[in-house]
């Protein structure tokens, strides 16, 4: 199973993803004509590498090994007609207080100002129990009125009797605060899973077929 939201599906083929721009204030990002998805999640999760798996292009978004590595708003123009967003990572130990709080500053800045962003993907690790930080920003999302959705990543890493437990524990835990869940998804950027469903629901994102409300 990766997809556990349903909805009527709609066919979304990347046929081209062009890198656009790096900006650390919103105040720079592509005038916001298009519709817009972004990508967001604790450093390291898989947000670079499966916005390569879901077009097609393991060179577009810059991953690696080490956390920290995206550390800009990227905007990519996908069939020159939406953006697709790869975000820094937050809650990265490693940096400074100070450098942390500049990174969530711009952040969360263009979380809340950008005016055609129709859907945060957040990305969670499917190996671990909800993690404090995460839930705070879901629940901040929440607050701000940020639509989102979240997907689990990295689901190659466990058996899928493990997959099931993590998920079902996830559920639980969104459910103790919210009374509808967001979409979720389940990936694998390593065995390309996920994508079809992922795709299919940014399709009717931008294709605006849904609020995603
Ligand atoms: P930052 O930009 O540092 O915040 O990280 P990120 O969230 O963009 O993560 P990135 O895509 O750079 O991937 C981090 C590491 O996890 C890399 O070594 C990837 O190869 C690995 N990785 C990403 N997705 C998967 C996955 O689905 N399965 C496995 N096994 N490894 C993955
Ligand atoms: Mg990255």
């Amino acid at each position: 199973m990766s997809r556990l939201y349903k909805q009527e599906n709609v066919i979304m083929i990347i046929k081209e993803a062009t890198f656009v721009k790096s900006v650390t204030n919103y105040k720079q990002c592509p005038s916001p004509d298009k519709h817009e998805v972004a990508f967001i999640g604790r450093s390291n999760v898989g947000k670079s590498s499966l916005i390569n798996m879901l077009c097609n292009n393991s060179k577009l978004a810059k991953t690696s090994g080490t956390p920290g590595k995206t550390q800009t708003i990227n905007h990519f123009l996908i069939n020159k007609s939406w953006y697709l967003v790869d975000l820094p990572g937050y809650g990265y130990a490693k940096v400074n207080k100070t450098i942390r709080q500049k990174f969530e500053d711009f952040i969360s800045a263009y979380l809340i100002n950008r005016e055609n962003l129709d859907c945060v993907f957040v990305l969670v690790d499917s190996r671990h129990e909800p993690h404090k930080i995460d839930l705070e920003f879901i629940r901040w999302c929440g607050e701000k009125q940020i639509p989102i959705a979240i997907v689990m990543t990295k689901a190659d890493k466990l058996k899928s009797t493990e997959l099931e437990k993590n998920i079902q524990v996830y559920q639980e835990t969104l459910f103790q605060e919210w009374e509808e869940l967001p979409p979720m998804f389940v990936s694998s950027a390593e065995k390309k899973t996920g994508k079809e469903d992922l795709l299919d629901y940014i399709g009717e994102i931008v294709e605006g077929t849904t609020d995603n409300d």
